[in-house]
């Protein structure tokens, strides 16, 4: 069986309380903390920036998955870098110049992770893949939680997984959006390794996060 991660989403945790939230999942025992950035712009909400990050880096040893939601994005990356971010995920759309943006973030150290939007597709990164250590399959549009997750997302798991396996290549998928109880099955056999989710580790079985992390993980 191969090893699944989950990184829980604070997008549904309580903000007034961040701190002890992330405290909360790593008991629970997460492995990554996906931390949403939004910027009301790339898409339709705002959420936080570099300086709850770093505030946010005394509560955990935990890497940070740091999904960016921001354009242009290639101005912030450095102080998402220096806010303690482990893995820096941009969209494509987000930025002029892609491979400048992914040296960037390689030169900071960090993780390069790339998120494509649900019509976004492959083919858009196809060609530097192995420059890459983690791709975002988005199974709803950035922007909100707790959104239906669009079963069509399926097929394009199951093809990068194909792509990976055909040419030996070591990246994530991850997927991010709408993951429940009933879809993590078949998101993880399709070839995803990482799952995200905030909605359904949050508030399933009245909020029991370890259960929720534990029921995500064994399918
Ligand atoms: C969507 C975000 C997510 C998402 C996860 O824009 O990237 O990480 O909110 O939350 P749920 O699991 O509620 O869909
Ligand atoms: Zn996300």
């Amino acid at each position: 069986m191969k090893n699944i991660q989950i990184s829980p989403s604070i997008l549904s945790a309580d903000f007034s309380q961040l701190g002890k939230e992330i405290k909360r999942l790593e008991e629970g025992g997460a492995d990554l903390i996906h931390v949403d950035v939004m910027d009301g712009h790339f898409v339709p909400n705002i959420t936080i920036g570099p300086p709850v990050i770093k505030t946010l880096r005394n509560y955990t040893k935990l890497p940070f998955d740091v999904h960016l939601m921001i354009s242009p994005v290639h101005k912030y990356i450095k102080n998402f870098a220096e806010a303690g971010s482990d893995i820096i995920t941009i969209h494509p759309e987000a930025t002029d110049n892609l491979i400048e943006s992914i040296q960037l973030i390689k030169k900071l150290k960090k993780k390069v992770g790339i998120s494509l939007n649900p019509n976004t597709e492959i083919v858009v990164i196809e060609k530097i893949l192995k420059e890459i250590d983690l791709v975002l399959i988005m199974s709803v549009f950035p922007g909100f939680g707790g959104q239906k997750f669009i079963p069509e997302v399926i097929e394009k798991i199951k093809k990068l997984h194909q792509i990976k396996k055909n040419n030996n290549l070591r990246f994530d998928i991850e997927v991010d959006g709408g993951i429940n109880f009933s879809n993590s099955k078949e998101v993880i056999l399709a070839g995803a390794n990482i799952l995200v989710s905030g909605t359904t580790i949050f508030k399933e079985n009245k909020g029991d996060i370890k259960k929720n992390i534990e029921t995500l993980r064994s399918m």
